[in-house]
């Protein structure tokens, strides 16, 4: 057979299934009229004839109405298929009385296995909220540790060693117990920055726009982009409703946020803007650097500090969304509910 007719061949088998009955009906029945030419040489058997041709549309009608009925499922399976690789896992094929049973079993088959792999989803979603949890509950704990108890016996060493500079006599004593005194005021400091980074205090003491911006101010660097925070005043009022477990949902997405524009964007500036609306507290982490290709680090599943951020605020009910391009900056946004039916108490562990 040469090119042309492979050609055509191909194209008639791809045509649908209905045309090709059609096609192959009219075809068979174009030979038989011919047989018949050729064999019966009498006057022509007009009723005979229209009976039986009446009867072979009516066969051909029947036959393509039946088999449009029965591959009609098959619409249903393509865009069922079609929504599951759009993200939607929650699509399935609908059941229908008259599919083929083939395409009956194909269908619910994928719906096992959609039913199978929500499952698996929602199971790994129970541990990630697992981990964050409790990786939270012990963050809160050494924080509280750090904080309490070795900040406080620092400063009581501190006080001691004032009172051992009053006593001391000796000047060379006295110049290095002044110094061993700086140096435990400067390891102070350290552990309750080391505190905050951990646990941030300041939210629960001083509320979610103060924190904001000290966080802005313990993270930025001398030589750094500038980090500014802007806090609408109706977020201003509104944060301070927002239940604790909300507003630490929102402090660590921008302690990400900022920390990773601050090492991955080359930002001259940072902008942290917190707002509010009557769908909730948007926090908003826009920075001017290099942006990236989400694709690539994957939009579900970036890095671990992604992924973490987004985790948290699905948690608390909310939306996060990440908006960027390589070369056009990146920003960050998250919003949550201003009220939130499961935050249970406001000394809530972040
Ligand atoms: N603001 C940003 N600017 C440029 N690239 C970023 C930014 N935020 C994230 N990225 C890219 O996305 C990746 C994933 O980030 P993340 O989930 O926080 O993981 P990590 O910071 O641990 O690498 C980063 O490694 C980086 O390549
Ligand atoms: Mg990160």
């Amino acid at each position: 057979m040469n090119r042309r007719a492979t050609n055509i061949v191909r194209r008639l088998l791809r045509l649908p299934l209905a045309v090709k009955l059609a096609g192959a009906n009219a075809l068979l029945l174009l030979v038989a009229l011919g047989v018949f030419r050729g064999a019966y040489r009498g006057p022509v058997p007009w009723p005979a004839l229209t009976i039986a041709g009446g009867a072979l549309a009516v066969g051909i009608a029947v036959n393509i109405a039946l088999v449009t009925i029965a591959l009609g499922p098959l619409h249903d399976l393509h865009a069922t298929a079609l929504r599951v690789s759009q993200g939607d896992l929650e699509a399935r094929v609908s059941s229908s009385l008259v599919a083929d049973p083939e395409i009956e079993r194909v269908s619910t088959t994928l719906n096992a296995l959609l039913d199978r792999v929500m499952a698996e989803r929602t199971r790994i979603r129970e541990l990630a909220v697992q981990a964050i949890r409790s990786g939270d509950r012990e963050r809160a704990a050494l924080a509280s540790e750090l904080h309490d108890s070795t900040a406080q016996s620092i400063a009581g060493l501190s006080y001691q060693l004032i009172a051992a500079e009053r006593m001391s006599t000796d000047p060379e004593l006295t110049t290095r117990l002044v110094a061993v005194r700086e140096a435990a005021n400067r390891i102070l400091e350290e552990v309750r920055t080391l505190s905050g980074t951990v646990y941030p205090r300041i939210l629960d003491d001083l509320g979610l726009a103060s924190a904001l911006r000290g966080l802005a101010r313990s993270i930025a660097v001398d030589i750094g982009p500038e980090i500014r925070v802007e806090v609408t005043d109706f977020a201003e009022s509104t944060v301070k409703q927002l239940p604790a477990e909300s507003a630490a949902v929102l402090y660590r997405v921008a302690q990400e946020s900022i920390t990773n524009a601050l090492r991955h964007s080359k930002a001259t500036c940072i902008v942290v803007r917190l707002d509010g609306s009557a769908s909730g507290i948007t926090l908003q982490v826009r920075d001017d650097g290099v942006g990236f290709d989400l694709d690539q680090t994957g939009q579900g599943a970036a890095g671990l500090g992604l992924f973490t951020a987004r985790e948290r605020v699905s948690l608390a009910h909310g939306r996060f969304e990440v908006v960027t391009r390589p070369g056009s900056g990146t920003t960050v946004t998250a919003t949550i509910p201003a009220t939130l039916a499961t935050a249970t108490s406001r000394r809530a562990s972040p």
